[in-house]
């Protein structure tokens, strides 16, 4: 069915005088707030682009958990542990949630998870940076999830129902993990100078990469302006991009440590920080799947996928085996 859909509508946004009568009153109530629901009607082109940001952001909280996952078992103290531990299970949950909110639209599960092994449907290009020490996890919960919520509180208001219902959960959890990961960086920054350290580093690999969460520059976005006329999303790339530095940058002073970027200064005229752009080569590389984890984050996903087989055909005979009966009972 998916493949079957328009062609996404590119860098442009349907003219009203272009769209068909349905298209038109589809646009009106989109205009007046109102929600779209899953048997409401709607163009192809507003149920692809849900299906590709809704597909993607569910991968991303799946993949989200490996980096993560691969501290749960050298966490310093039994407390860490436990709220790690709670963190990677909320993200499987968010990945669910939003899993489900796309099926409504009429893909299903096991053909987004097809999408995303063969690389038809992506995955957000900050998990493939690799978590090398304790202090990464400080790094993620700060940066990585305090870029989530700048993306997703704004989405809480989307047009489309079960996303934006879904996102009003994720996002109560996602402050908590942003809360966490501060408390990390801030136990390490008033440790031992190694530790110092550790957390100085953390936040110099993940400084760049979490700028790139928002996406390209606002020139290079795709599919801002049609989703931002479509209320799928709410603000553009830079918008939020600009709104995380200026709420980061004060937080890691209070935490006496240096953003890895010589030319930020406060812009008293724009009342907001000038920062240096991430590599953008970089994070085309990294999307196309060149990045330094890709390939290990899709082995990860692959064998799970692989080894869950004998779960869902079991799944799959049981429900068979219960329809024959029913029938056999009617
Ligand atoms: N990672 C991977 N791909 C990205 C990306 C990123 N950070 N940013 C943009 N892209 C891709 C787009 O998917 C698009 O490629 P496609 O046409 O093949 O799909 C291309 O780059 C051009 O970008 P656009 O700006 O045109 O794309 P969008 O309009 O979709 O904007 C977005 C990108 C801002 C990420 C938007 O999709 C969005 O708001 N998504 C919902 C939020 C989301 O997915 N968050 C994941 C973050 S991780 C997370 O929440 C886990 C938590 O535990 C931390």
């Amino acid at each position: 069915m998916y493949a079957q859909m328009v062609k996404s509508t590119g860098k442009g946004v349907i003219l009203r005088e272009e769209m068909s009568p349905e298209e038109r009153a589809f646009q009106d109530r989109i205009d007046a707030g109102e929600k779209i629901e899953p048997k409401d009607w709607m163009p192809a082109g507003y149920r692809k682009t849900l299906i590709r940001q809704i597909g993607q952001h569910a991968h991303s909280e799946i993949v989200g958990q490996l980096p993560e996952g691969n501290w749960i078992t050298r966490a310093p103290t039994l407390e860490r542990k436990a709220i790690l531990l709670a963190k990677v299970q909320d993200e499987a949950g968010h990945g669910l949630y939003l899993y489900c909110a796309a099926e409504t639209l009429g893909i299903s599960r096991d053909e987004m998870t097809e999408m995303l092994l063969d690389g038809r449907m992506k995955y957000s290009s900050i998990f493939n940076y690799p978590t090398l020490t304790w202090a990464d996890m400080g790094a993620v919960g700060w940066l990585v999830d305090g870029a989530a919520i700048m993306n997703q509180v704004p989405l809480q208001r989307t047009s489309f129902g079960p996303y934006a219902r879904a996102m009003i959960r994720i996002c109560k959890e996602e402050s908590f993990h942003q809360r966490q990961g501060f408390d990390i960086m801030m136990t390490m920054a008033r440790g031992t100078d190694a530790q110092r350290a550790m957390a100085q580093d953390a936040l110099n690999r993940f400084w760049y990469p979490s700028l790139m969460m928002f996406g390209p520059s606002d020139k290079d976005s795709v599919h801002s302006a049609q989703s931002m006329a479509w209320r799928i999303k709410m603000n553009t790339n830079d918008e939020l991009r600009q709104k995380f530095v200026d709420q980061t940058v004060p937080q890691a002073e209070y935490l006496g440590l240096t953003v890895p970027d010589d030319s930020l200064s406060w812009n008293e005229d724009k009342g907001g920080y000038d920062f240096a752009e991430p590599d953008w080569d970089e994070f085309f590389e990294v999307i196309s799947g060149n990045g330094p984890c890709n390939a290990d984050r899709l082995a990860a996903r692959t064998k799970a996928w692989d080894d869950g087989a004998w779960v869902r055909e079991g799944l799959l005979a049981h429900a068979e085996k219960k329809r024959a009966r029913e029938r056999a009972a009617q």
